[in-house]
């Protein structure tokens, strides 16, 4: 299929074609196939695509920087199925809540490469990643670091820990998804000295080893600089504080921030673009500041699964205002994707069973909730739509389901995975019993 008949392709995962109907194809299904056999809304994930940005960044980062581990960062969205799928490709996992710990654990992923992250990790999820020798905790304030030790010692063991530091970088995203600044909830900052005050403490804890930092900027990242930035602040840091307190950096992790193109028009640092940047700077200061290197760990969340994932919609209503706007209407929304409203995100869609129909009509996607703000799509160019039709829109992979919600009581969606013209189910849709099976009455 020549992409510049159907551009938009470029943003659908790795295996898109249009077939000889004119239908959108993935991981060669029909996917308006998939959508009778299924219903809508429906979520589908290209394994090809999955596999082949897992191992992109393995390869990427270390053509140039051998010890580098890649660590998924669960948030993105994390199920029993993708977890296989981590495994299997060898990755680490950054999990943040005991939930996410527990469907690791569920299949029998390899604990010692998963780390524990969150600034307030409750004492029943610490205890659950203490029985479970769970490989790294990333501490992130006083706090935890004296619960830790404790809990550490009431089991007679010594618990390996990064420290969650905040560099002061302003990233550029979204405010919501500002993490590397001061005021921040998370980390030790190193303005305050409290950076420095945590590695006293930690270094004098007698049931926690610490190896290494931790920083993440924020999320999406679109430029390199910030992460030059915030490697060259925390290498000095580590440089100033390692004979002080007889501390030797041997992990470094920069976090997650990948970001991805998420409409025809955005222009965003490719994996390797980011591998470069990230790993000569770290190169240059290791041989400039003659320390010994540290293993690199990277954390990337959307970058994995974003392309990865497509939300399929039946078009319902169609309400047209003349002079002002038409709206289409689907039977998803805000309740399967609330990243449009919360965080002002753009994305394409595409008519699935009109692909390589003309886009001449300009028309705003509108969910089927009860609020104003449940658009999807603003003024976007499609397909003339009728009643019926299948839209799809790409890069819905990373965090539109794990911030799904039952608002209005909408059913969740069911999940599959496409390879190879085969596609399965990894999540079931809801029904109405499920809504309602954890009240009480
Ligand atoms: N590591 C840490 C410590 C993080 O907090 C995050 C994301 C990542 C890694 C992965 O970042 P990624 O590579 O996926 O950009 N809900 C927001 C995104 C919040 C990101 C939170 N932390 C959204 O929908 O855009």
């Amino acid at each position: 299929m020549n992409p510049n008949k159907v551009p938009k392709l470029l943003l659908f995962p790795l295996t898109s074609e249009v077939n000889s109907q004119g239908h959108l194809c993935i991981g060669g299904c029909d996917v308006v196939d998939l959508a009778r056999e299924f219903g809508t809304p429906l979520y589908l994930f290209d394994e090809f695509t999955l596999r082949g940005k897992c191992r992109e960044f393995k390869n990427e980062f270390s053509k140039y920087y051998s010890d580098t581990l890649v660590i998924y960062a669960s948030k993105a969205f994390l199920n029993r199925a993708l977890a296989l799928i981590f495994k299997e490709e060898g990755l680490g996992l950054d999990v943040v809540s005991g939930g996410e710990l527990s469907i690791a654990h569920s299949v029998n992923f390899p604990l010692d490469k998963v780390y524990f992250h969150g600034n307030n990790k409750t004492l029943e999820e610490l205890n659950l990643a203490l029985n479970w020798n769970v490989g790294r905790i990333v501490v992130d304030n006083f706090c935890e670091l004296e619960l830790l030790n404790t809990l550490a010692k009431e089991r007679s063991i010594t618990q390996d820990i990064l420290l969650r530091l905040t560099p002061g970088v302003d990233p550029h995203t979204h405010q919501y998804t500002t993490t590397g600044t001061l005021d921040s909830k998370f980390g030790f900052p190193l303005a305050t000295g409290q950076a420095e005050e945590a590695v006293k403490q930690a270094m004098s804890a007698s049931n926690l080893n610490l190896l290494g930092f931790h920083f993440h900027l924020g999320s999406p990242v679109s430029e390199t600089n910030p992460y030059e930035l915030a490697i060259e602040l925390v290498l000095h840091f580590s440089q100033e504080v390692s004979p002080k307190y007889d501390f030797r950096l041997s992990e470094f992790s920069i976090g997650g921030g990948f970001a991805v193109p998420y409409t025809l028009d955005s222009k965003v640092p490719t994996v390797a673009d980011y591998a470069i940047s990230i790993t000569h700077k770290l190169n240059n200061l290791i041989s400039q500041l003659g320390i010994s290197r540290p293993r690199l760990i990277i954390e990337p969340g959307r970058a994995i699964v974003g392309q990865a994932g497509v939300a399929l919609y039946t078009a319902g209503a169609i309400k047209e205002i003349p002079g002002i706007k038409k709206y289409i209407c689907i039977d998803g929304g805000i309740s399967d994707n609330i990243r449009p409203p919360l965080y002002g995100a753009k994305h394409e869609a595409l008519v699935a069973n009109k692909a390589l129909e003309t886009e001449d009509d300009i028309v705003t996607i509108a969910g089927k909730l009860c609020q104003s703000g449940d658009i999807l799509v603003r003024d976007t160019n499609l397909a003339s739509v009728s009643p019926g039709d299948i839209i799809a829109i790409p890069v819905c992979g990373a965090y539109s389901i794990p911030m799904w919600s039952n608002y209005n009581a909408m059913l969740k969606p069911a999940i599959v995975m496409v390879d190879n013209g085969k596609a399965r189910l990894i999540r079931r849709r809801e029904t109405y019993q499920d809504l309602m099976k954890l009240d009480v009455t």
